[in-house]
């Protein structure tokens, strides 16, 4: 029976990295998704039929405790709105981290009556289980203030000398740790200090983090989930929660410098709060005037141009613009009219946040171009539609070395013949500052709330015949 376990656990392993991979692509993602899912059922299955050292399995209590989480987990999923999956992954990751100090707690609790009949614990495993214990309960109270403050539930506010405070819990916590593995007694008080304290210090590490910076910090809160899930598989000598621990600290750790590089900010900049939230107007643009479109002008550029490029950005989100934007690309196909979308990685406010609203509006994928690949048409490009982007394609990121962003890679839409730029109003973006797009020659304003303005650009298209 082991055996079949263990060849279990390895197919599991070999889907569960299959669907990592077919993640990585729009087109793949849903049958990725699957295959993992497909995956962890194997695994769970065969951890319930494998066996086991005191030789009973609990099945009743396991059976109940399944039925109920999938139950609710189906809901949740099916109910979740494709904007509010933020904070959906951030509640389940905290889950994550909940299920590795329940596991850890448990089994401190356990060496304890080792300790009390004067037995010893060997150090190494005494250790693990701490770590998990601390990365888990870090990873639970963090995910659940990130889910309050993408959930809007928790305002963005500043502990006082947070950082301070935060390396002071951190050296307390390992401290005591180290005190505990290495002078273990029958009193049960320190474990569960340790406990608290590592409760505590997951609401200070993520609560001065700014609200907009929340999806670098839930990547990073979910691949801590992921090393307290591999302790806790080393703890219990499971090979299939130490890869699973693995992958998704691995995949979480690279997803945050992912993240962290598109934006070419440091992970320690992100998590002291270096900009991010801001919606202060920054820049000193001087005398500069901005030239209007009218949604008239912009119709006529569009019905009668070649390569249309759109970019969208944040504002596309909160404009719920993506399906408006679809049926322009309807209609403008129709006139022969050819229409691409041009995804800057770090565009709205979660990774793939783009992609998922516009596969959302049946926007078909090979449409979608990545950063490189847009930049390479660029050239080619009569009308660049820039629908609620700012910091993804503000040239400062390249031409001014006291710019915040600068560094930070831009979809080059200059190179293009003309830029129209859809927003409400000249506030800036998320990292605060002002775009001297808006002031280029090549840049006309169009102002409104982009699913009025695309709305209007419809009427007139179809009005041109
Ligand atoms: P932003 O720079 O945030 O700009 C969005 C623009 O949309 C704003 O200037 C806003 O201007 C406009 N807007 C808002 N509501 C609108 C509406 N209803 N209609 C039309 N326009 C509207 O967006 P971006 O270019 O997508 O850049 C994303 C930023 O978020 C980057 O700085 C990135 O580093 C950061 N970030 C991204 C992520 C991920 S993973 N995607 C994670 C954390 C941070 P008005 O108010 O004038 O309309």
């Amino acid at each position: 029976m082991q055996a079949i376990v263990n060849i279990s656990y390895l197919v599991a392993v070999i889907l569960l990295i299959q669907g990592l991979r077919k993640l990585s692509h729009p087109s793949t993602a849903r049958k990725g998704n699957i295959t993992a899912a497909i995956g962890m059922g194997l695994a769970i299955i065969a951890s319930l039929v494998a066996p086991i050292e005191s030789g009973a399995n609990n099945y009743l209590v396991i059976i109940i405790a399944l039925v109920i989480g999938a139950i609710i987990g189906l809901v949740m999923s099916k109910r979740v709105a494709m904007t509010a999956m933020p904070e959906l992954v951030s509640l389940f990751n905290g889950l994550g981290g909940a299920c590795a100090v329940a596991i850890s707690f448990i089994e401190l609790y356990q060496y304890q009556s080792s300790f009390t009949s004067g037995e010893s614990v060997e150090i190494g495993s005494h250790l693990t289980t701490q770590l998990a214990m601390f990365v888990g309960a870090v990873a639970f109270t963090g995910s659940l203030i990130a889910y309050g403050k993408l959930a809007g539930k928790i305002k963005d506010w500043k502990i006082p000398m947070s950082t301070y405070v935060n390396i002071g819990l951190l050296l307390i916590t390992l401290g005591l740790i180290i005190f505990r593995v290495m002078m273990p007694d029958a009193s049960f008080i320190l474990p569960v200090v340790i406990l608290v304290i590592s409760l505590v210090y997951g609401v200070t590490f993520v609560q001065p983090i700014g609200g907009a910076d929340m999806p670098v910090v839930i990547s990073l809160l979910n691949a801590l989930t992921g090393v307290a899930a591999a302790l806790a598989g080393i703890v219990y000598g499971n090979q299939m929660m130490l890869i699973g621990g693995i992958l998704v600290g691995s995949s979480g750790t690279i997803l945050t410098v992912v993240m962290c590089n598109a934006m070419n900010r440091s992970l320690f900049n992100v998590i002291i709060g270096g900009f991010g939230g801001s919606t202060a107007s920054g820049g000193q643009q001087g005398e500069q005037v901005v030239k209007e479109a009218t949604v008239n002008d912009v119709a006529v550029m569009l019905r009668y141009s070649d390569n249309v490029m759109v970019v969208p950005g944040y504002g596309m989100a909160v404009a719920q613009a993506q399906k408006t934007i679809k049926e322009l690309d309807n209609l403008l196909s129709e006139h022969g009219v050819n229409v691409n979308y041009a995804i800057h990685p770090v565009a709205g406010r979660m990774p793939g946040h783009m992609n998922v609203l516009l596969a959302e509006a049946d926007v078909p994928y090979p449409k979608l171009l990545d950063m490189d690949d847009a930049n390479d048409q660029m050239g080619e490009t009569n009308i660049t539609l820039v629908v609620g982007a700012n910091d993804v394609v503000n040239p400062a990121a390249q031409d001014d070395p006291s710019s915040p962003i600068y560094g930070m890679p831009i979809l080059e839409i200059l190179k293009g013949q003309n830029v129209i730029v859809m927003k409400r109003s000249m506030n800036a973006g998320y990292a605060g500052i002002q775009n001297p797009l808006f002031f280029h020659d090549k840049t006309r304003m169009l102002f409104g709330d982009a699913k009025a303005s695309i709305q209007g650009l419809i009427d007139e298209v179809k009005s041109l015949g």
